[in-house]
């Protein structure tokens, strides 16, 4: 293979990236390394071949795929159009949405200056590197015959086949982070309500990689229910710890609105649509708690024992974050502690059969108790619930897929509109999936 004639670098190297406080690898962004640019990729002996390659274990296309199929190779595009130049305007950024740092944080991979190789160009946008870290001190020896993805992973690359750390990353740019932050300023402007369910987004993304025994081999075999677990546990860690920085805690006399549910405060008065839940009374504003719904349903089934005490601790937060009794941070760090505990359980779990059942009879059931008022919560569950009939349904662990797919349908259509959402309707349509499908009743 032409690629083996390249020299064995193996890099002695000790200048590693340094890990996180708590010992997961830095995200692609924040690595200390330099990122070469998506020219060192592309050659048709690499990653730039127009047809896959046969022999190779890997496809060696990837580039043509993510050039011309996907979405993240136009991300740096998208801030240029009409959308873009409107909201750079209303939020003053003088030099254009293209050269904001605000911008091109998630719509490019845009590290610090010192990092950037000859061949880096800001314009390609979300590129290789952004997802699989910088390229310095892992291009020149990933191609050497025989070394271990661990050994890769050592020299930098970002590990996106674990699931926790892919949720990570993949939520530092569709949900926001630290270093890349997502305001209500920046929403206010114009943006996009941004949302992600990890799994479904997986599966929307033209796939570069192939999982085949050789994959398989190297790296294990992707569980979508596990990647969805931690998705969902990764994105209320994220919630959290931005609740818990005081850095990032505040937007003048008021804390970040993003970390709220958008639709408590936007919605017409006209609307009565209070339901009493989680420990939060009339007239008060929710954390968005989309996430933590997902998570109820998978303790419920992974520590069903504890169930009630972990959804004791959200209502506590709820209560405490809008007002009533208790030390809001107190409880966030209370609850941040569980969440962490339980993303180490959903990382060293094999979720069985039963697992499924359990967590889709407890989202279907969330619903009866009036748990998806608000629209980020059932966009939540519907993602949730067609990202576990789906794992069902490719274990043979589903009996009535074609009538289940008419319902999942069925409770999209309720889905389409936000402004449209009528928690009533979402109810009685998960009451038909939940007859038509596989699930008694409790
Ligand atoms: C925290 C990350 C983040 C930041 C910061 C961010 N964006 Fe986005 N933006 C996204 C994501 C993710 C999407 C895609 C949302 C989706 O489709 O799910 C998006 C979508 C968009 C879209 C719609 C794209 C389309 O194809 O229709 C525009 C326009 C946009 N962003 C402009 C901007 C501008 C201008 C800024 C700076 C003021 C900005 N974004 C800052 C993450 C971000
Ligand atoms: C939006 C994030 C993202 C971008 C951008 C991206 N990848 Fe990937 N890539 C992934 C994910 C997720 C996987 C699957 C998990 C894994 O094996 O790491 C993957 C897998 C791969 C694999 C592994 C295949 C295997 O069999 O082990 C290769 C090679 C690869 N990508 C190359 C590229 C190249 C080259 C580019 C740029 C042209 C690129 N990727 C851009 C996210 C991305
Ligand atoms: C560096 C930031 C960044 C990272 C990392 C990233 N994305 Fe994105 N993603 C974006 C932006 C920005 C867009 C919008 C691009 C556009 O509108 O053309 C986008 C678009 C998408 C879309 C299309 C959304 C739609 O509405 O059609 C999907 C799906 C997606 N990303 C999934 C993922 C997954 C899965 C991962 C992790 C494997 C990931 N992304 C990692 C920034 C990122
Ligand atoms: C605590 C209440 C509150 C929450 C929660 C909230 N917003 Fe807002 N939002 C406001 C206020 C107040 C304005 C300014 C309205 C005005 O200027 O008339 C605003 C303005 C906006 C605007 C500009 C359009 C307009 O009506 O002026 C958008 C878009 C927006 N918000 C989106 C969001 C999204 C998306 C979320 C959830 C991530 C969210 N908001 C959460 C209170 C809120």
């Amino acid at each position: 293979m032409i690629r083996a004639s390249l020299k064995p670098v193996i890099l002695a190297c000790t200048l590693l990236a340094a890990t996180t406080s708590w010992g997961r690898p830095p995200l692609p962004n924040e690595a200390h390394a330099v990122s070469v640019g998506t020219l060192n990729c592309t050659t048709s002996t690499c990653h730039g071949s127009v047809v896959p390659w046969e022999g190779s274990n890997v496809l060696q296309n990837e580039y043509t795929t993510w050039s011309r199929l996907d979405p993240h190779a136009k991300a740096y595009q998208v801030l240029l159009n009409e959308q873009s130049k409107k909201i750079a305007q209303r939020l003053g950024l003088k030099n254009g949405a293209q050269n904001a740092k605000e911008c091109l944080d998630c719509h490019a991979h845009n590290p610090a200056q010192k990092f950037r190789g000859e061949r880096f160009d800001i314009t390609d946008g979300v590129t290789c590197e952004a997802c699989h870290g910088p390229a310095e001190k892992w291009i020149k020896s990933h191609t050497v015959e025989g070394i271990t993805h661990a050994e890769n992973v050592k020299n930098g690359l970002f590990p996106s086949d674990n699931p926790r750390d892919q949720a990570r990353m993949c939520l530092s740019c569709h949900m926001g982070s630290e270093s890349k932050p997502m305001t209500h300023r920046i929403m206010g402007a114009g943006h996009p309500r941004i949302s992600i369910e990890l799994d479904t987004f997986n599966g929307i993304v033209p796939a570069h990689w192939k999982i085949d025994d050789d994959y398989r081999k190297r790296k294990g075999t992707p569980d979508s229910i596990k990647i969805w677990a931690l998705g969902q546990g990764v994105a209320v860690e994220e919630l959290l710890n931005h609740l818990l920085d005081p850095k990032r805690g505040r937007d003048g006399l008021f804390p970040e609105l993003v970390l709220f549910d958008c639709h408590a405060c936007h919605h017409p008065m006209s609307k009565d649509q209070y339901s009493a839940r989680s420990g939060v009374g009339p007239g008060r504003i929710r954390l968005n708690d989309s996430n933590m719904l997902m998570m109820r349903a998978l303790v419920s089934v992974v520590d069903a024992g504890n169930s009630k005490g972990f959804n004791d601790q959200i209502s506590k937060l709820q209560a405490a974050v809008s007002g009533g009794q208790g030390d809001a941070m107190a409880e966030a760090k209370t609850l941040l502690g569980m969440v962490r505990s339980y993303n180490d359980q959903f990382e060293k779990r094999s979720f069985s059969n039963g697992d499924l059942q359990g967590v889709l009879k407890a989202l279907i059931n969330e619903a009866s108790d009036g748990m998806y008022s608000d629209y980020a919560g059932a966009e939540q569950a519907y993602m949730a619930i067609t990202s576990i009939a789906t794992g069902m349904s490719k274990r043979g662990a589903l009996n009535n897929s074609s009538e289940v797919n008419k319902r999942l349908a069925a409770l999209r259509k309720l889905l389409a509109n936000d402004e449209k959402y009528r928690a009533s309707d979402f109810q009685k349509e998960l009451v038909n999936l939940r007859n038509a499908a596989f699930v008694q009743a409790k």
